[in-house]
């Protein structure tokens, strides 16, 4: 009692051996057999299993949600820098440009990572994946481009990840 087991799960979700909860999200996405809304799941492993995989999902739609608002948000800023009539380019601030030189690239790679999360499959990973090496060398290219136009670019901004790259 009061002890985890191994390769259980953690935070909002009930513990849950990831092998047996595998298993069922193997045979509920085979079958389309997870309790219809507004139903209680039954109970034991599969209820389980259910909450497991709702969590999951949840936390899919939040990242995919939020990163969704930061593009929005990052375009948004980047489409207003200029003045009607004026050409050029200028140093975004605000937002996630505060951390990264890739705001709206960010948002977006969020958004399809958030996305894979929430479905669990290998064809949402792969999108996710080419999304960001896509989306983070454009990112790097435009990274390099302010640093050597400004001389008073942020040193501190990271390219596509905040904090890390
Ligand atoms: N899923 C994908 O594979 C994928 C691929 C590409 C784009 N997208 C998404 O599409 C959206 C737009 O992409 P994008 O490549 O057009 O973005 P972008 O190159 O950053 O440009 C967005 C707009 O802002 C202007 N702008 C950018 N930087 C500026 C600056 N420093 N000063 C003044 N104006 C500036 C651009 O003007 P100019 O046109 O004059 O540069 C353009 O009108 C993004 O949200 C991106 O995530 C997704």
């Amino acid at each position: 009692m009061g002890v985890t087991p191994r390769g259980a799960s953690a935070g909002c979700c009930p513990p849950v051996p990831h092998g047996r909860c595998r298993n069922c999200l193997h045979s509920s996405s085979r079958s389309g057999s997870l309790p219809a809304a507004g139903r209680s799941p039954p109970p034991g492993p599969i209820a389980s299993c259910w909450a497991v995989s709702s969590c999951t999902m949840c936390r899919g739609f939040m990242g995919w949600l939020i990163g969704m608002a930061i593009n929005i948000h990052s375009d948004h800023i980047l489409r207003n820098l200029r003045k009607p009539g004026e050409t050029g380019y200028k140093i975004p601030r605000g937002g996630m440009f505060e951390y990264v030189s890739g705001a709206n690239f960010f948002g977006e790679i969020l958004e399809w990572f958030g996305f894979a999360l929430a479905c669990c499959t290998i064809e949402s990973l792969a999108f996710a994946l080419c999304t960001l090496f896509i989306l983070g060398s454009r990112a790097k290219q435009h990274h390099q481009w302010y640093l050597e136009k400004f001389e008073d670019y942020p040193k501190n901004r990271k390219i596509v990840i905040p904090f890390v790259y």
